[in-house]
């Protein structure tokens, strides 16, 4: 019998297969993974046990009877956790709980983009935002960082131009605080200045927040959703870096008439029940201790991977300490390809995001890569970048000296 030939049939404009899961590389510096050492078991497994004792025939109804928006416990938790931190007012009724917050992208641009629109953005951003606004056909403007974040004299000559031109972008996407994958942290003073920006052009801002509980020092502007007087941020949050990315459980903040356009798309009837229960039942108790903790032992691994790297490379590749978070965003010598680096280097046991997929002019981001010290250990962080400097020397002559021993060149 011969199989049934579906290349004729997909639906054209497809992105590219998913390549196989064959098992994590040796040195795994990709994706935004967390700590497994970190994951807090115990809590989560009495946790776990508690409210399905407690709640479980819930599980009968689709929305655990607490409606399509998530389970009503954890919105309250996200409530009073947004208004502490962040200083966001909202109720559990203007929190839309998602599967992650990848989908709470894919809700904010079902509701708001179509093909040829126009968007604005940091010029480095996160690889999955870009991708999605690529496969909507949907242009990315991207305004350069510095340390304190998105420059806002480029984003006003931005809005500027986009406004000569006849363009009113649909929105301006930002990750203010820790941001993907520079780990700046845009200043008080910048947010005050991006509202002003936004209102007088009337563009909404689109705030992901999913780092801004990674802050080294604890200490976070607040959200530009609480800044705003005029209500035109949508913010969206996670719990996959402050607690664990497989559990797969986002959020969007919003006026209550957006979610319902939202819900409208929403066509799962419901995100993930059973982790909902359970970060509902973990957070209130176990949230604010759990995170300094994980902080720190992220912070200790950070300092790893910038010793090693200032061993291994020396100036050959340069960095800034961020303010928080899971990725470090090394630039290496201009004649360093990083997408040329990817294989070789996959092919020693190490993985590397390259740049270019992490920035809106890929020029730019050629010679860049990102690179996440969260889920290897201290061990494998030096191991990691030691072989990573052994590829690198071998592919682009650099660095010259490796571990302070200089090499000749092959
Ligand atoms: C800026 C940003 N937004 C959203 C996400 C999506 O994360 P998740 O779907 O796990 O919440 C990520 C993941 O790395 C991210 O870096």
């Amino acid at each position: 019998m011969t199989a049934l030939d579906f290349a004729p049939l997909l639906t054209p404009g497809l992105p590219p297969p998913a390549v196989k899961f064959n098992g994590f590389p040796k040195y795994n510096f990709t994706g935004g993974h967390n700590d497994g050492e970190q994951i807090p078991l115990e809590a989560i497994v009495k946790a776990a046990n508690d409210v399905l004792t407690r709640e479980g025939k819930t599980l009968a109804t689709y929305g655990l009877e607490s409606g399509p928006q998530g389970y009503r416990r954890l919105r309250e938790f996200l409530a009073q956790k947004l208004k502490r931190t962040a200083g966001i007012a909202c109720t559990a009724d203007e929190i839309l709980i998602t599967s992650g917050s990848l989908q709470a992208l894919d809700l904010v641009n079902g509701i708001l983009l179509a093909r040829g629109d126009t968007i604005i953005t940091e010029a480095e951003t996160y690889q999955g935002a870009l991708n999605r606004w690529t496969r909507l056909g949907v242009s990315a403007v991207g305004i350069p960082l510095d340390g304190e974040g998105m420059r806002m004299d480029a984003l006003a000559t931005a809005l500027d131009d986009l406004k000569r031109r006849g363009i009113r972008p649909k929105y301006i996407y930002t990750v203010p605080t820790v941001q993907n994958p520079t780990g700046t942290i845009l200043s008080e003073a910048r947010r005050l200045d991006m509202l002003r920006l936004a209102e007088q052009h009337g563009v909404p801002i689109f705030e992901d927040d999913c780092y801004s509980d990674l802050i080294w020092d604890g200490q976070r502007p607040p959200a530009l959703h609480a800044l705003s007087q005029h209500g035109g941020v949508i913010h969206i949050g996670s719990f996959s870096k402050s607690i664990a990315p497989a559990l797969r459980v986002g959020y969007i903040v919003a006026d209550w008439s957006l979610i319902a356009r939202m819900l409208a798309i929403k066509t799962d009837a419901g995100s993930g029940a059973l982790e909902q229960m359970v970060l509902g039942e973990f957070c209130p108790a176990h949230f604010d201790e759990h995170v300094p903790a994980l902080t720190r032992g992220l912070r200790k691994k950070l300092e790893t991977l910038m010793d090693a790297l200032n061993e291994q490379f020396g100036t050959a590749a340069e960095f800034e300490d961020p303010k928080g978070g899971i990725f470090l965003w090394v630039k290496l010598p201009d004649q360093v390809d990083t997408l040329k680096l990817y294989q070789p280097a996959l092919a020693a046991g190490v993985a590397i995001n390259p740049g270019p997929e992490w920035t809106t002019d890929k020029a730019y981001g050629k010679s860049r890569t990102r690179l996440c010290f969260a889920n290897p250990s201290h061990e494998a962080i030096r191991a990691g970048v030691a072989a990573l400097a052994e590829v690198c020397r071998r592919e682009f002559g650099v660095p010259n000296r490796i571990a302070n021993v200089e090499k000749a060149r092959a």
